[in-house]
């Protein structure tokens, strides 16, 4: 038996202010999107911005239900949105942020595992990584390099 560890590289940026000018500009459009959230049920409202090559930038936003596993989280809705789209296009980029009506999230709230599930399937495809921004309403925002650093031993499409 031999005992393995995976590192995780993060970078932390304290505000939004120290992002690169491109990246503030992508988060604000997920801040934008995030209060077009269609959340009656759970009041925490997510909004992402994904960035593609030609400088494009498509929005998502979390769809709830009354019949709960219906709705999508904000991820999902931007990425397959590309999918759907801009099909042949390279996703450089994605930042997400949330604000939920009950308290104000200081902390980077990261993707559920649904979603990371997801996008690797686009990294994978494109076969380049895409960077992953992520924060609450306000305080540090939390960058990976690569949605892999988000799921390492994910589910991988060569296994088929
Ligand atoms: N949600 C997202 O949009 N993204 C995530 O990664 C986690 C959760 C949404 C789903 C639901 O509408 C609300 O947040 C509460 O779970």
């Amino acid at each position: 038996m031999k005992k393995q560890k995976i590192e995780i590289p993060l970078e932390v940026f304290e505000t939004v202010l120290e992002l690169p000018k491109d990246i503030q500009e992508l988060m604000n459009k997920a801040q934008q999107a995030r209060e077009n959230a269609y959340a009656p049920y759970s009041h925490f409202r997510v909004g992402a911005a994904v960035k593609l090559a030609s400088g494009k930038i498509v929005v998502g936003n979390n769809q709830e239900n009354a019949a709960f596993p219906s709705g999508l989280c904000a991820e999902r809705v931007a990425i397959f949105s590309v999918g759907a789209n801009f099909p042949d296009e390279t996703i450089t980029a994605l930042a997400i942020t949330v604000r939920a009506e009950n308290r104000t999230v200081a902390e980077a709230i990261a993707p559920c595992g649904a979603c990371r599930q997801s996008l690797a399937e686009y990294e994978q495809k494109q076969k380049s990584p895409i960077a992953v921004y992520f924060m609450g309403e306000t305080g540090n925002i939390i960058k990976v390099g690569s949605i892999n650093d988000l799921l390492p031993l994910g589910f991988h499409a060569k296994y088929l």
